[in-house]
């Protein structure tokens, strides 16, 4: 921690952020973060408490999120240094602001849960790798035998380890569509065929490191999302959060059952709350969420936090980079 910095080690406390005003350009508001220009090269990526299920975006923020996505993305990035040129120069806001003077002002609506990177130009598939069949991929299985176009072997059940783990890329949806998931050879056509090949020896290198860490906790990493970018040297670099609960799927150890669905470490209380609803559509605009869904998924990042890392929020200082 240093003289610059005392806030640092204080997380996980402050007040819910729905959505961010700061003073730089913004360049786009996902569905859960908001992202600002921050100066020649460079973005500030501001995860919000933001959640979103059955991708709709609902109302009630979850205090804590965005901070829990934002430390786990950096946390991940600090293990993988060297291995996996990455976007990520700082987490830390003394070095944030030294940057990016203009966010002297608005600290408390940034600090801890922003990512300073570098802007690239990013590549418009998404790198998925599954290491255990559900979601979209158990459906497209049960009813046509394939994942991603490829046949898979006859009999599989639902949540079953694939040996080895499948890349199966999926093209972005626009606002309020499901991603798409396309072929190997699709993306051959879309990407070219090195670059293709690039992902994919990237993606399942990344997933391999991720699933040895999570497994020594405890966290089956059934599957998980990569985003890539290339940066203005031409280079092609790792972008976006990487292996958090948002991007991935992460099933406790101990409930895991092949042979049915597996429970969501962090969404279950709110999918539970909204499955039981009967007469919302999926559809905008959601149904709020009363207060005890909202802490109970709270205490579900928490809780992920801190199995993966061994430390809590609160008292967790973020690596430095550079
Ligand atoms: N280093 C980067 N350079 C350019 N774009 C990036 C970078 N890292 C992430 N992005 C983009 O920023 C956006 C992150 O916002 P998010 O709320 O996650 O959006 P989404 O709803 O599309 O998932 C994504 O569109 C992602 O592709
Ligand atoms: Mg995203």
């Amino acid at each position: 921690m240093s003289a610059s910095d005392p806030q640092a080690g204080q997380g996980a406390g402050g007040p819910a952020l729905h959505t961010s005003d700061l003073p730089l350009p913004l360049l786009s508001r996902g569905k859960v973060r908001d992202v600002y220009e921050a100066g020649p090269g460079l973005l500030l990526m501001v995860a919000s408490d933001r959640v979103s299920a059955f991708d709709v975006v609902l109302p009630q923020p979850v205090p804590g999120k965005g901070e829990v996505l934002t430390q786990i993305t950096a946390w991940w990035l600090s293990r993988l240094q060297g291995d996996q040129p990455h976007h990520l120069i700082s987490v830390t806001p003394g070095e944030i602001l030294e940057r990016v003077p203009e966010l002297a002002g608005t600290r408390e609506q940034w600090e801890r849960r922003s990512m300073l990177v570098k802007r690239t130009e990013p590549v418009l598939v998404e790198c998925v790798v599954r290491g255990y069949i559900t979601g979209s991929a158990w459906k497209e299985y049960r009813t046509q035998g394939t994942l991603a176009g490829e046949t898979l072997p006859e009999g599989l059940q639902e949540s079953q380890r694939l040996d080895p783990p499948i890349f199966s890329p999926a093209t972005k949806a626009q606002q309020g569509e499901h991603d798409e998931n396309i072929t190997f050879q699709r993306t051959v056509e879309i990407l070219g065929s090195d670059l293709a090949h690039e992902l994919q020896r990237r993606s399942l290198a990344i997933y391999s490191a991720g699933t040895e860490t999570a497994e020594a906790r405890g966290i089956i990493l059934a599957d998980t999302k990569f985003e890539f970018g290339v940066d203005p040297h031409g280079e092609l670099i790792l972008i976006d959060e990487v292996l958090t609960p948002d991007s991935s799927r992460f099933w406790p150890r101990e409930h895991y059952q092949v042979g049915r669905g597996q429970p969501s470490l962090d969404k279950q209380p709110i999918r539970d709350y909204l499955d039981g609803i009967s007469d919302w559509n999926k559809k905008p605009p959601p149904p709020d969420l009363p207060d005890e869904v909202v802490q109970a998924s709270r205490e579900r990042y928490l809780e992920i936090f801190r199995r993966l890392t061994g430390t809590e929020l609160a008292s967790y200082v973020p690596p430095r980079f550079g």
